[in-house]
């Protein structure tokens, strides 16, 4: 547990020294606080990946199990004391349902973008006593990529899912509709577009020369092994993978990873060893011995590229995708309420209450020197998230006290508050750390104090 209690200091001296969140609490550095020095989480992007979910690209909506699961996925609550503690999700690793080639973590990272899951810190029943990190996999597309894990341990994904919570995250035992909704939530999750690949996993005619020469080769039979080719593992008919375990020389036996949008899961392999498609090719013409020349692995890296593409990978955060988002999360109450599911209701508002504390802190307060103009605007902001939180707060009380008909109430009174909060938020958007320039000043700010703070 070295390290720890510097980086609480250093996140409670910067808040007390910016001024931030309105509750008194250490907000700015509150998830790393809990967590070693050092802990890289990736939350400062204002740029998400992008996430589309099957129903919607299917022209349909939003199921409530599948709002409830995306919620859960961001809840902190379902998971154990520790990672509850730090303000750690499955969100956290899996961002927007991809993954976080940033997350560092130290003592349980070997490098940028892997983590250890069977370790002592987040559950001391399933620590294994090796350092054996390995990378979050983006969820795109995860209902055609059974079996789960690297290693393909679990057939199910229902039974990874309760694995993680339990076992790797120290969490309380899920109920069946938490489980039901994380796991169609997780299917719902799509590859990402990409129109240089057909439906029937062929590159289309927007794909380059080199590409195309690049596909030929991928379904070419290996010279020592003519049953063998790329192709035989990764089938460009089935999301480029076989479901399947090999050892291909990296350690043990691991599953094909796909390759659709792989362009966007670096690190590779289950270590996360491999920076570049390049060195991944050139590895394999080392392990099979396959005698590519260098236009020939460049051909392949070209496939490879337009393989893994997508069309619009990344999205850019503003208030109204936040707000979209919130909505989409909240609706679930439309359900739960009239069904009088308490548990349901209180994960709801709690997970809820902390979207509009995070929106809110987007806000800076009057402390906040790194960022001039918009005073009141920012001001008016952040009251309106802290009142979105408190009209929350009332439909939890009320069901808690078992009067649905209260929380009923108090839910249409948060939702008009909401239809007037987002005009406020909007108006201050300017001075917010949505706008990229004061975001860059606001976290540089944050680092020389932290720098100042060792
Ligand atoms: C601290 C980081 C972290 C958190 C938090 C986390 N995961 Fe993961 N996740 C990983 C890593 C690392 C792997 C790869 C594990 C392995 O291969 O054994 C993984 C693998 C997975 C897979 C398997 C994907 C595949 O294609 O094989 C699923 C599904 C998954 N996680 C879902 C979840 C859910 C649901 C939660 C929250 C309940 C969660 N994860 C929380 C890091 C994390
Ligand atoms: C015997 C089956 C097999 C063959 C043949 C094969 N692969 Fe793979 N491939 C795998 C496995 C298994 C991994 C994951 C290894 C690991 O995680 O340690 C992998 C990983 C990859 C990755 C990294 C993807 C990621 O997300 O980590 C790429 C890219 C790749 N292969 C491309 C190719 C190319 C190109 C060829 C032909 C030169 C090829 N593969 C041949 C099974 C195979």
């Amino acid at each position: 547990m070295r390290g720890l209690l510097p980086a609480a200091f250093v996140a409670a001296s910067i808040a007390a020294v910016l001024g931030a969140g309105t509750t008194g609490a250490a907000p700015i550095l509150g998830k790393g606080s809990v967590l070693p020095e050092g802990t890289e989480l990736n939350e400062e992007a204002l740029d998400q990946p992008n996430e589309l979910f099957a129903s919607e690209l299917a022209g349909g909506k939003r199921s409530y199990l599948l709002n409830l699961g995306d919620l859960l996925f961001s809840s902190p609550e379902i998971l154990g004391g520790l990672a509850r503690q730090a303000g750690i999700s499955c969100n956290t690793c899996h961002q927007q349902g991809h993954n976080n080639p940033r997350l560092y973590v130290p003592g349980l990272s070997t490098r940028p973008g892997t983590f250890d899951t069977t370790n002592k810190l987040f559950n001391p029943k399933s620590d294994n006593g090796v350092l054996d990190a390995v990378t979050p996999p983006s969820l795109r597309g995860a209902r055609y990529l059974a079996p789960y894990g690297h290693d393909g341990r679990f057939a199910s994904l229902r039974d990874f899912v309760r694995n993680v919570i339990v076992n790797e995250f120290a969490g309380p035992e899920p109920s069946g509709e938490i489980l039901d909704a994380l796991v169609t939530y997780i299917q719902e999750i799509s590859f990402l577009p990409n129109p240089k690949l057909g439906a029937d996993g062929r590159l289309t005619a927007q794909a380059s020369a080199a590409a195309r020469r690049g596909e030929a080769l991928f379904a070419a039979p290996f010279r020592h092994d003519p049953a063998m080719s790329c192709a035989s593992c990764h089938r460009p008919t089935g999301a480029f993978v076989d479901h399947q375990t090999h050892d291909v020389g990296s350690g043990g036996r691991f599953k094909t990873p796909t390759l659709v949008n792989a362009n966007f899961n670096a690190p590779y392999f289950h270590d996360g060893r491999f920076d570049s498609y390049a060195q991944v090719v050139a590895y394999f013409d080392r392990h099979f011995d396959l005698g590519l020349d260098a236009d020939q692995q460049r051909d392949l890296v070209a496939y490879l590229e337009a393989v893994g593409d997508a069309a619009e990978p990344v999205v850019r955060n503003t208030v109204q995708s936040t707000l979209d988002e919130i909505a989409a999360f909240v609706s679930v109450l439309d359900i739960a309420i009239p069904e009088h599911n308490r548990e349901i209701v209180a994960l709801t508002v709690d997970a809820v209450g902390n979207e509009w504390r995070e929106l809110g802190e987007n806000f800076p307060g009057r402390g906040d020197t790194s960022v001039n103009g918009g005073l009141s605007e920012r001001l008016r902001a952040r009251e309106a998230a802290r009142g979105a939180v408190l009209a929350l707060r009332r439909v939890a009380m009320a069901a808690a006290a078992e009067d649905f008909a209260a929380a009923a109430q108090a839910f249409a009174d948060y939702r008009q508050h909401v239809a007037s909060a987002a005009a406020d938020l909007k108006q201050a958007e300017p001075w917010s750390l949505y706008n990229p320039a004061i975001r860059a000043a606001h976290f540089a700010a944050i680092r020389r104090l932290a720098e100042l703070a060792k």
